[in-house]
């Protein structure tokens, strides 16, 4: 028997309780139940999906039937809620960021190895397909040596009031780049940010990333509206070029370019050698279904996730690290 609450039902909740009803109905869970402290918000979607709710997170706790918990509340409430469930026996699904702080993050792996509870981080892009595929074309060597990654996220909307991009957005970023180049951390972070809206909550960031051969960057922002809603990966291989579009996951395209040296008398010679671009057609699979399925999957067989507390905590630290690299205008050294 496998049960699963979903707690926080908000803009982001909605999906991971439609996308376990999904899987309710598909036989794979037995289960569903929804908490949020906003009632009329949990009954209106306990109705639309004809699943139970619940107000008051604290039922859950005792309740032998639920094994798996999606904590999908405000960041700054994902420490207390994932620790009062392990504690209690539950594996947690956090959503990112894992925590606010890194001290947070550090305990909330403490207490999954102490309590032997599934400890998971919602890096739902770790799930996406084609960046699954991606990542094997470059540990198989196929883009030669990574140079540059470069990544945009752009929109133009309402800024969050409890995170700025670098939590809300690039958190996203500083893991994919590191799940990419093999890596568990950069070399440095070195980032600046533009607060207009809000003091101390940045609407617009850049993020720089040296893996000493590559550089990641990563551009966020909440007032760009010029790409309309642009969520996009490019990597710059010596062998070849890919680039994701992250809102059409059954795809990746590749760029069969590369810059030619030669060495003519002791002087380098570049030329450019174009054979074209082609598109890779991947299997659709929705990447939040990915991941949930991956956090069903580890409740059963108890093995690691992808996306473990560990892998959670190192973004908390790389985006902790991003921010006060923008505060005191220096590189932050790993
Ligand atoms: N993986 C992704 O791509 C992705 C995308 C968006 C948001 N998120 C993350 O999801 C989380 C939620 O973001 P959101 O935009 O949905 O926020 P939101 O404010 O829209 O929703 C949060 C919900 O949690 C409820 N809540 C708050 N405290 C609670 C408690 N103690 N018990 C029960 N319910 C409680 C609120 O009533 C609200 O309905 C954040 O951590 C955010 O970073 C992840």
């Amino acid at each position: 028997m496998t049960g699963i609450a979903v707690i926080g039902t908000g803009y982001w909740g909605k999906n991971h309780v439609r996308t376990y009803s999904e899987l309710l109905s598909e036989g794979v869970i037995d289960k569903v139940v929804i908490c949020d402290i906003n009632k009329k918000r949990a009954k209106e979607l306990g109705e639309v999906f004809r699943i139970d709710y619940i107000t008051d997170y604290r039922k859950l706790l005792d309740d032998p039937t639920i094994n798996g918990v999606s904590i999908v509340t405000p960041s700054a409430t994902h420490f207390q809620l994932a620790k009062e469930m392990m504690e209690a026996g539950k594996d947690v699904l956090v959503e990112k960021p894992m925590t606010m702080s890194i001290c947070q993050a550090e305990e909330l792996v403490k207490v999954s190895e102490n309590t032997g509870r599934i400890l998971m981080a919602g890096h739902i892009f770790r799930y996406h397909p084609a960046v699954k595929e991606l990542k094997q074309r470059i540990d198989l060597g196929e883009l030669g040596s990574i140079r540059i990654m470069l990544s945009n996220r752009f929109s133009f909307g309402a800024p969050r009031k409890d995170m700025g991009v670098i939590y809300a957005l690039g958190i996203h970023e500083v893991d994919i780049f590191c799940y990419l180049m093999n890596r568990e951390m950069p070399l440095s972070i070195l980032a600046d940010t533009r607060c207009s809206l809000q003091p101390n909550i940045e609407e617009t960031a850049i993020i720089t990333m040296d893996f000493g051969d590559a550089t990641g960057y990563a551009f966020e922002s909440w007032m760009m509206p010029a790409y309309g809603k642009l969520r996009d990966l490019v990597v710059v291989g010596s062998e070849k070029i890919a680039k994701i579009d992250y809102l059409k996951p059954q795809e990746l395209q590749i760029f069969d370019m590369r810059i030619a040296e030669q060495d003519l008398n002791d002087s380098m010679i570049f030329s450019v050698e174009n054979e074209g671009s082609y598109i890779i057609p991947i299997s659709y699979a929705e990447p939040l279904k990915e991941e949930l399925y991956h956090f069903i999957e580890c409740i059963r067989s108890r093995k690691n996730p992808l996306s473990d507390g560990t892998i959670g905590m190192r973004a908390v630290k790389m985006a902790e690290a991003a921010l006060l690299s923008a505060k005191e205008g220096k590189k932050i050294l790993f």
